[in-house]
């Protein structure tokens, strides 16, 4: 997939002193879905130690010397990109940075050697409609509420 870069925004790799603002993102953006419906299952420190674990996948998307969004992905099984988290300030979504960032997740997989993406989506969350647009079809639920979506991925 291919999309190009809305102006003024840039990606670069994360860092140690960026965790806690893609802490405090994910949190702000994914807790109350989570609670919604997964109730009492939110966990900081278990969000916090899943992004220190994965800062090497994590991309930080600036604008105006600011982080306003990001992802971070991983391999599980070797050669299925796992994307975890994406993410976008409120302020700035519905101008493709969503699927600016989706585009750079793949490429990103497809030079470590992935041949097949993965998400998973609450099915109450209207982001399906960016991944469903992007190629991505559901292979399965994660839990009673969130489908699993995959795509195959070419070089
Ligand atoms: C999902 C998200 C990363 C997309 O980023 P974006 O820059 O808004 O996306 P784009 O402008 O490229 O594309 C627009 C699409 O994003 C999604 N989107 C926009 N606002 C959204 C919101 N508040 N919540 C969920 N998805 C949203 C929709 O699919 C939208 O398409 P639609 O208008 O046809 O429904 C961003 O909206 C976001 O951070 N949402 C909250 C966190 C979240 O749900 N993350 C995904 C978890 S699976």
């Amino acid at each position: 997939m291919n999309a190009a870069r809305p102006p003024g925004y840039v990606l670069r790799v994360a860092q140690d002193t960026d965790i806690p603002a893609i802490e405090a993102l994910d949190r702000e953006n994914m807790r109350a879905q989570v609670e919604r419906n997964y109730p009492g299952s939110w966990d900081d420190q278990c969000s916090r130690d899943l992004i220190a674990r994965h800062l090497a996948q994590a991309r930080i998307m600036d604008f105006a010397g600011q982080a306003v969004g990001h992802f971070y992905w991983w391999q599980d099984p070797p050669g299925t990109a796992i994307l975890h988290s994406i993410q976008v300030m409120e302020a700035h979504r519905s101008r493709g940075l969503g699927r600016w960032m989706l585009a750079e997740f793949e490429r990103e997989a497809i030079a470590a050697g992935c041949h097949t993406a993965e998400l998973a989506v609450f099915e109450d969350n209207r982001a399906r409609n960016l991944y469903d647009r992007a190629g991505y079809a559901q292979i399965g639920m994660d839990g009673p509420h969130a489908y699993v979506l995959a795509k195959r991925l070419t070089p």
